[in-house]
């Protein structure tokens, strides 16, 4: 089970031509007579790269070893015809009906020991040494036929791995945890002082002792959870990189990847960990339509799958051209919303975009989700606005390869994500992505670009780091983020971060242990506020959800808590570090707060925004190795907009009259 290194193939972007443009292709669905449609349909539309087969394991092997790839090779063929790059997929994300009935014990099990069935998707665990088999076994007949098809650009493996289900309590997953954790403590005396087994008589006499953390009289132990969380996040990047051993072996020049699902909504897996098995990084996103600032959802899950290339191009691999099937009330795309969308990934560093599905289902669970064709065909806004998109990606060629500049950094974690939300905190308020959205957002509204950069990658040239609900962290992460304060940048620091380490023990002698020398402040008592409760500071401001008896000890406060029992106790901190600063931030602001906090960040380190513009307009710049710079501005608003820059709008072609039009976008190609 261990991951050997595969020489890398060629980059998927040498197989692929300008911004890409597609989505998921699932011709099984359809008569061939719309199948051929379809060629007409794609290239009216610019189509020109498509996932195909990602559901179609049950229809290329009917049953066991006997298999129809007829209608996959003239789809295949046919694609190849008029020039659409195929990512493959290898069909294992929905295991047929005769696995099933052959090998039930393949089935997923939840903690309370139900067993999930078939007759939906995604029905297997990534343990399951039998499912692996025959996930090989599949993706090495469908890599032996279309190795060398001229269509194929990308292994698309499997689908959103751990998407419905991502943790797995059944035998075989409890056995495979059990290796997972000898192999990572290699004794039971290490396993039993990394879960601090003392308490509460978990003590372990052998790792066979060990379980899953099922459901329990009462909480269970944080160390055994956070561990089954890694492990869960590892079972499936396993089970990927098995099927990725028989694609290299196959096809080694061809690269694979599998589709994320990175955003606000996202917590299982982490990503930052997978990233170095992915030959380039391909992510899903769905917008909430409910949410009204549902724009600046997308743009964190953007910035956030941008991290987790390491700032390396990405293809959004899905996204809805209008409505989805799956929310509670499923509101359609406003006019002109999918370009923005559209746009807007692509400004935060996408190179191909891509859509759930091409062709709108007339049957099945999403036959209500929206498509590039939908039902009503050609005649519909939906498709208008598809063949609008296809023709702004193909005069967007030249932002290939560009990389958005930013010299800001959110420092993400998703084991601080895991570890901050395991049961018995204090509060329940506190929510990892709660204050590190409200810095992102901010930092949107301002059109200031932000990088989320994992806690223990380079800092380096980034001018302003907010490190927020940091709750565990390495000693390594730690002095990385503390060597960015001495090397000049100005560094924030939240409530609940440095306050245990990876194996979420307590560091001792006053919180936030990791970080009480960088920050020049000791925390002797939590005092979260009760629910829907509020303080005011000593500027007149507002906060909420959590406060802390701080001392200073080396800092300087800037502001202070006000009333009983903490008046005068420092709720914003500052020290001089090195050439830059480390800032402590021990309370939640409200949204004026947080405004006027990142006011002085930014100040202090001289970060600005892309450019200037009015209220409502999105900014970003990517800049190419060649010295082109693209601004990205997309408006809102449903007014028009001024944005001070100058050059060409790439989508018009005219030059930036400096107004972008209500609900439109301009790219510039600055001068
Ligand atoms: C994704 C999935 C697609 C489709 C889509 C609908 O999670 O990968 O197959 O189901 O959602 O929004």
């Amino acid at each position: 089970m261990t991951h050997q290194a595969i020489p890398g193939p060629a980059s998927v972007w040498n197989n692929i031509e300008g911004i890409s443009f597609g989505g998921d292709y699932n011709p099984e669905q359809w008569p061939v007579s719309v199948r051929l449609e379809d060629l007409e349909l794609m290239q009216e539309a610019g189509v020109n790269f498509l996932s195909v087969g990602i559901f179609s394991w049950a229809l290329l092997e009917p049953a066991e070893g006997q298999y129809d790839f007829g209608w996959l090779d003239d789809v295949m063929d046919n694609l190849h015809g008029i020039g659409v790059k195929v990512a493959l997929a290898a069909a294992t994300a929905a295991p047929p009906a005769w696995l099933v009935r052959k090998h039930p014990e393949i089935l997923p099990v939840r903690a309370d020991g139900t067993t999930l069935g078939p007759g939906s998707r995604r029905h297997y665990t990534p343990s399951s040494a039998v499912y692996r088999k025959y996930a090989a076994g599949i993706t090495r007949v469908l890599a032996e036929r279309y190795k060398d098809h001229p269509a194929l650009a990308l292994w698309h493996v499997d689908n959103e791995l751990g998407c419905h289900v991502s943790e797995f309590y059944g035998e075989e997953d409890a056995a495979a945890f059990r290796l997972w954790l000898e192999r990572r403590y290699g004794t039971i005396g290490a396993l039993n002082a990394a879960w601090g087994t003392a308490f509460w008589s978990q003590h372990y006499g052998s790792f066979d002792e060990i379980l899953p953390p099922g459901v329990a009289p009462s909480t269970l132990n944080p160390g055994q959870q956070l561990d089954f969380q890694r492990f869960n996040s590892w079972a499936l990047m396993d089970y990927y990189r098995g099927l990725v051993a028989v694609l290299r072996e196959v096809t080694p020049a061809v690269p694979c990847t599998t589709n994320l699902m990175a955003s606000s909504a996202t917590k299982s897996m982490d990503y930052f960990s997978w990233a170095k098995d992915l030959d380039v990084i391909a992510n899903d996103h769905y917008l909430v339509a409910a949410d009204p600032e549902r724009h600046i959802e997308l743009a964190f899950s953007a910035d956030l799958t941008r991290g987790i290339a390491g700032g390396d191009p990405w293809i959004l691999m899905e996204h809805s051209t209008s409505a989805v099937n799956w929310q509670p009330r499923n509101q359609p795309k406003m006019p002109g919303e999918m370009l923005r969308n559209s746009l807007a990934h692509v400004a935060r560093g996408a190179d191909a975009v891509m859509f759930f599905q091409w062709r709108q289902s007339f049957a099945g669970s999403e036959k209500f989700h929206s498509a590039m064709v939908p039902h009503g065909g050609r005649d519909t806004r939906v498709w208008r606005e598809v063949v609008d998109l296809g023709a702004a990606l193909q005069l967007l060629a030249p932002v290939r390869g560009s990389r958005v500049e930013s010299r800001a950094a959110i420092v993400f974690d998703y084991e601080a994500w895991w570890a901050s939300e395991i049961d018995s905190k204090p509060s329940i308020d506190v929510r990892y992505l709660d204050l590190l959205r409200a810095f992102h957002r901010s930092l949107f509204l301002r059109g200031v670009s932000v990088d989320m950069v994992h806690p223990s990658a380079s800092l380096d040239g980034y001018d302003l780091v907010l490190v927020c609900t940091l709750y565990s962290v390495a000693d390594e992460a730690a002095a990385n983020i503390a060597a960015a304060a001495s090397g000049g940048a100005t560094v924030l620091v939240s409530y609940f971060s440095g306050i245990t380490d990876e194996k979420d023990h307590v560091r001792l002698g006053g919180y936030p242990g990791a970080f009480r020398e960088l920050l020049g402040v000791r925390v002797e008592e939590f005092h979260p506020l009760l629910a829907g409760s509020q303080l005011k500071l000593s500027d007149g401001s507002v906060s909420s959800i959590w406060s802390e008896h701080v001392h200073l000890d080396g800092a300087e406060a800037i502001q202070a808590f006000t009333g009983y029992p903490l008046e005068g106790v420092p709720s914003l901190t500052r020290r001089a570090v090195g050439t830059g600063a480390a800032w402590y931030l021990a309370t939640f602001p409200d949204r004026d707060g947080i405004e006027s906090l990142v006011d002085r960040l930014l100040e202090e380190s001289g970060v600005s925004p892309v450019a200037g513009a009015d209220a409502g307009v999105e900014l970003t710049r990517r800049r190419s190795a060649d010295g082109g710079s693209f601004l990205f501005a997309i408006n809102h608003t449903r007014a028009a907009a001024t944005v001070r820059a100058s050059g060409t709008d790439m989508l018009s072609g005219e030059r930036f009259t400096g107004t972008v039009e209500a609900g439109s976008v301009a790219v510039i190609a600055e001068d």
